[in-house]
């Protein structure tokens, strides 16, 4: 059975928090944001605010909707105002003991009939359900950034999530907040990060490994028909997060998803992204970061020469393979790889997503490109059984083909 959506409560005011309440405002739902402090709640609705601004000043939004959406947010330091929503989406940063205690103590104070939704980008939900007395309502629901503009929720459901919680929850998504939604089965990542990381992490083995520089690497992806290069993009989700979501793919998929190390040494050297005024690109001068290729002429000296074609092909290759390894696992369906690459990081529409240009290419390419890859590289590489099986049946992925 499904219920209704009237008033949602979000918990955590920052960069996603924001962008969902931003989202949910302005298709006419109450939404009360949570945070820690009152400093803090203040700071996230000034942000939302000024985000509606911007939307009218740019011709986004029209007014009269942006003053509803302003009388429809609002944000708290107390429990207590988010007490009587339908539904909670917390949208803290990622650590799984801080969403368990979370989670734990909301479950006291909140309504017993509001759902838990997480916006978790890739931690376990069934862990996190697992602290609350209501794990039949707890779901993981994960939006892409901004959510405003990206089409795409993900749907995971734990080991307890009920039926009832999930066909609400992918209402409300589809029907009052207009999003596209997948369904996917519970694993490290989740379904669309997971087919990110591959594409990302290889687009940083390259800057470490091959004399191949950011621009052309940015360039090369915006020639495919990608809306942002893979560095452009690492700066703007936050090279933190991004790290993050690739110890998760490292600690659950082990040594073929370990991650470029040039992620982790940016994230020391405070170079977060956009947010901090450098990561790949910087966007700050006035903090005096130093370029990118200064940074790798110093710690990486010996540095091989790479076409950006085979570059480029490596990060596209890898990312298929990953949608095979989840098309084994039974993670979603072919169909739902391709609509989460297309809504949920804008993969080029006239492609038809990553396994429709595997198809185009030929499998059999891309399979001999993995083998190679795998010689030169290693096991981030090893082709997936499914693949190799599909290549020796000569097995099509879509039948209208
Ligand atoms: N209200 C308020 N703001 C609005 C708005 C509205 N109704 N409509 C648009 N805007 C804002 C947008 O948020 C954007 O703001 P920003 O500059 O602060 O980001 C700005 O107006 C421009 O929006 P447009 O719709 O005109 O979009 P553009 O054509 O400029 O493209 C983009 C911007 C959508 C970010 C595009 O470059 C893109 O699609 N990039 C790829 C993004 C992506 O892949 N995201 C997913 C990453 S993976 C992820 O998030 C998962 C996580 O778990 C890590």
């Amino acid at each position: 059975m499904t219920k209704a959506i009237y008033k949602v409560g979000v918990i955590g005011g920052g960069t996603m928090g924001r962008g969902i309440a931003l989202l949910i405002s302005q298709k006419g739902i109450p939404v009360v944001i949570k945070e820690v402090n009152r400093e803090l709640a203040d700071k996230s609705l000034r942000s939302v605010h000024e985000k509606l601004d911007l939307a009218v000043a740019r011709g986004k939004l029209m007014s009269d909707t942006a003053e509803v959406a302003k009388g429809l947010v609002s944000a708290t330091a107390d429990f207590e105002d988010i007490s009587d929503v339908d539904l909670v989406i917390e949208a803290v940063f990622e650590n799984l003991e801080v969403k368990r205690s979370l989670f734990s103590n909301a479950d006291k104070l909140i309504n017993p009939d509001a759902i838990f939704a997480t916006n978790t980008s890739s931690l376990s939900i069934s862990e996190i359900m697992s602290v609350t007395l209501r794990p039949d309502k707890f779901i993981g629901m994960h939006f892409f950034n901004p959510p405003i503009t990206m089409p795409l929720v993900e749907l995971i459901s734990g080991q307890r999530t009920s039926e009832g919680t999930l066909c609400t929850v992918e209402n409300f998504a589809k029907d009052s907040l207009g999003k596209i939604t997948i369904r996917v089965k519970e694993c490290p990542a989740f379904l669309v990060n997971r087919l990110l990381m591959p594409y990302l992490n290889e687009a940083t083995f390259l800057l470490t490994d091959t004399c191949l520089s950011v621009e052309e690497i940015d360039q090369k992806a915006g020639q495919f028909g990608w809306p942002m290069g893979p560095f452009l993009l690492l700066d703007y989700l936050g090279i933190d997060i991004a790290s993050d979501v690739a110890g998760v793919c490292y600690a659950g998929y082990g040594e073929r998803a370990k991650p470029a190390p040039l992620m982790n040494k940016l994230v020391q050297l405070g170079r977060l992204g956009n947010k901090s005024g450098a990561g790949f690109y910087v966007n700050d001068t006035t903090k005096q970061f130093e370029s990118l290729s200064v940074v790798l002429e110093k710690e990486y000296s010996s540095r091989k020469s790479v076409s950006i074609d085979d570059g480029f092909r490596r990060m596209m290759v890898g990312m298929v393979n990953e949608a095979f390894l989840c098309l084994e696992e039974g993670v979603s369906s072919a169909d739902e790889v391709e609509t989460g690459c297309l809504y949920g990081i804008g993969f080029p529409m006239a492609l038809e997503g990553p396994l429709h240009w595997a198809e185009k290419e030929g499998l059999i390419n891309i399979l001999k490109d993995l083998k190679r890859f795998e010689k030169e590289c290693g096991v981030r590489f090893k082709p997936a059984k499914l693949l190799e099986k599909y290549v020796a049946g000569r097995t099509r992925i879509f039948e209208s083909w």
